[in-house]
C-alpha cells in the first residue's frame, strides 16, 4: 500500500507545470513546487521579472522566497519565460483588480488563458489560482472553447490562495486549501495535486463554491472591521473611548470585536467584497454597506484632523506642522496598495501645508519613488516637534512613543 502511494506520488512529480504571473502568489507557488520535485515553467509578461528569476534572484519581498528560487533555479527545476510552454498542469496566478466603479477586472485571467490556449493538450489540468468573480473558472473553460480548445478531456478548477504576505512560504503548505473543478473529475485531480505539497486539509467543493468561498473569507473580515468602525465614530460622537469600550464588550464569552482603524487597505480586502456587490447589487445588502463603512471612516478621519489643525490655526494664528505617522495600509509592513493611510496622507498634503509623514518600514531613499514622490518622509525624531501628531498605523516603532494630545485613530497608544 505505501509503495503505490509512493509510486503514485513520484508519477505526479514527474509532471511538468506552467505557472502563469510570477508575483506574490505565483512566485512563491512556482518556487516550492520546483523545490518539491516538479518541473516548473514560470512565466510573465515583465521581462526584468523573467531575467531576475533566471538569475535566481527575487523581484518582490518575502521572507525565505530568495532561498527557495535560487535553490529552484540552481537545480534546473524552475526556469522562467515570457511565453508559456507545454506541461501537464497550468496555475494561474495574474491580478484581479477592479475598473473604474468597481467592476471587477477579470482582464489578466482572460489574457492569461488565452496565451495558455494553444499549449493545451488532452489530460491537462488547469487551476485558476487568482481571487476571482463567481463563474470565472467557467469562463476560462468558455474562452478555451473559444480559442478552439476541445474541453471534454481537460480539467478545471479553481483553488484560491489564501497566504497572508510575511509568512508565505509557511503558509503555502501549512494552511488548508479549498478546491473546486468545473466538473467532479476536475475536483478530484486538482486535490490529488495539492495534496503532494498542502500538509493542511484539501477540501473539495465546486467552482462556484470555491470561488465565493474566497470573497466570503474577505468580506467576513470587511464585515467585521466596519462594524468596529462604525462604532468608533458613535464613541466619538457620544463621548467615549472606542478602546475602552471594545476590551470591555469583549469580555462577554462570545463577542469577538475587531480594532478599528482609519479604513481599509490592501489588495484583498479593499477589493474582492466588491466582486459581490457587482454581480447582486439590491441582495448584497451588508457587505455593500461595510464597503462604503469603512471608506467613510477615511473620510471622516480626514475630517477630524481638518478640524483640529483649524482648531489651532485659529488660537495660535500660526499654521501647524502635522505629522502623519504610518503610510502602510496595516502594521509592520511596506505595502502601500489601496492604504488608507496614504490617502489620508496625501489629501492633506494636497489641501494644507507644513505635512511630514513617517514610514518606519521605507527607507527614506525610496521617498522619490512611486506614489509617494510628492510626500515629505521624514524619520520618527524629526517628526517629533510637529505641532500635531496623528496616529494612522500601528507600526511597533511607534508603540513606545510616549506624546500627550497626539490624535490616535488605531490605538497604538492603548
Ligand atoms: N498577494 C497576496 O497576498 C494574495 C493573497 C491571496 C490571493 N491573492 C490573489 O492572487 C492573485 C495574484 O496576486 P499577486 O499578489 O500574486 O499579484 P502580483 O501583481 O504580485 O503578480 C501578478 C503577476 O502576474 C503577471 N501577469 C499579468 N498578466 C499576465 C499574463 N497574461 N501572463 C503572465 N503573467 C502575467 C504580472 O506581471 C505580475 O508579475 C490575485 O488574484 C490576488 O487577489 C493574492
Amino acid at each position: 500500500m505505501e509503495s503505490l502511494k509512493l509510486k503514485q506520488e513520484n508519477m505526479l512529480l514527474n509532471k511538468r507545470i506552467c505557472v502563469i504571473g510570477l508575483g506574490y502568489i505565483g512566485l512563491p507557488t512556482a518556487a516550492l513546487l520546483a523545490n518539491r520535485g516538479y518541473s516548473v515553467c514560470g512565466v510573465d509578461i515583465v521581462e526584468s521579472t523573467v531575467d531576475t528569476i533566471n538569475q535566481g534572484k527575487i523581484h518582490i519581498v518575502e521572507p525565505d522566497l530568495d532561498t527557495f528560487v535560487k535553490g529552484a533555479v540552481n537545480s534546473g527545476k524552475l526556469k522562467a519565460k515570457t511565453n508559456p510552454e507545454y506541461a501537464d498542469i497550468f496555475i494561474i496566478a495574474v491580478p484581479t483588480p477592479f475598473h473604474e466603479g468597481f467592476v471587477p477586472n477579470i482582464d489578466y485571467v482572460i489574457e492569461a488563458t488565452k496565451a495558455i490556449a494553444s499549449y493545451i493538450q488532452d489530460g491537462n489540468l488547469i487551476i485558476l489560482e487568482s481571487t476571482s468573480p463567481v463563474g470565472t473558472t467557467n469562463l476560462v473553460e468558455k474562452t478555451l472553447q473559444d480559442m478552439g480548445v476541445d474541453t471534454s478531456n481537460i480539467y478545471i478548477a479553481h483553488c484560491p490562495e489564501r497566504v497572508l504576505p510575511g509568512q508565505i512560504m509557511r503558509e503555502l503548505v501549512e494552511n488548508d486549501r479549498i478546491v473546486g473543478g468545473t466538473t467532479p473529475n476536475a475536483t478530484k485531480k486538482a486535490a490529488n495535486f495539492y495534496k503532494t505539497f498542502v500538509k493542511g486539509e484539501v477540501l473539495e467543493t465546486d467552482a462556484k463554491t470555491a470561488e465565493m468561498a474566497k470573497l466570503t473569507e474577505n468580506s467576513f473580515r470587511d464585515v467585521n472591521i466596519a462594524f468596529a468602525n462604525e462604532l468608533s465614530i458613535l464613541c466619538d460622537k457620544f463621548g467615549i473611548d472606542v478602546w475602552e469600550l471594545i476590551k470591555l464588550a469583549n469580555r462577554h464569552p462570545r463577542v469577538n470585536i475587531l480594532q478599528p482603524g482609519a479604513g481599509v487597505g490592501g489588495h484583498c480586502i479593499a477589493v474582492d467584497p466588491w466582486f459581490i456587490v457587482y454581480a447582486a447589487k439590491d441582495d448584497a445588502k451588508i457587505i455593500k454597506s461595510a464597503r462604503e463603512v469603512n471608506t467613510y471612516k477615511t473620510e471622516w478621519v480626514i475630517e477630524k484632523i481638518k478640524n483640529v489643525v483649524n482648531e489651532f490655526q485659529l488660537k495660535n494664528s500660526t499654521k501647524p506642522k502635522v505629522a502623519i505617522m504610518g503610510l502602510a495600509f496595516k502594521p509592520d509592513i511596506d505595502d502601500l496598495r489601496e492604504s488608507p493611510a496614504l490617502y489620508i496622507a496625501k489629501r492633506l498634503n494636497d489641501e494644507l501645508e507644513n505635512i511630514v509623514c513617517v514610514e518606519p518600514n521605507i527607507s527614506l531613499d525610496t521617498k522619490l519613488k512611486g506614489n509617494i514622490k510628492d510626500l515629505s518622509l521624514v524619520s520618527i525624531e524629526d517628526s517629533l516637534n510637529s505641532d500635531i501628531v496623528v496616529f494612522l498605523v500601528a507600526h511597533k516603532e511607534f508603540k513606545e512613543l510616549k506624546l500627550d494630545n497626539a490624535l490616535d485613530f488605531c490605538g497604538v497608544l492603548q
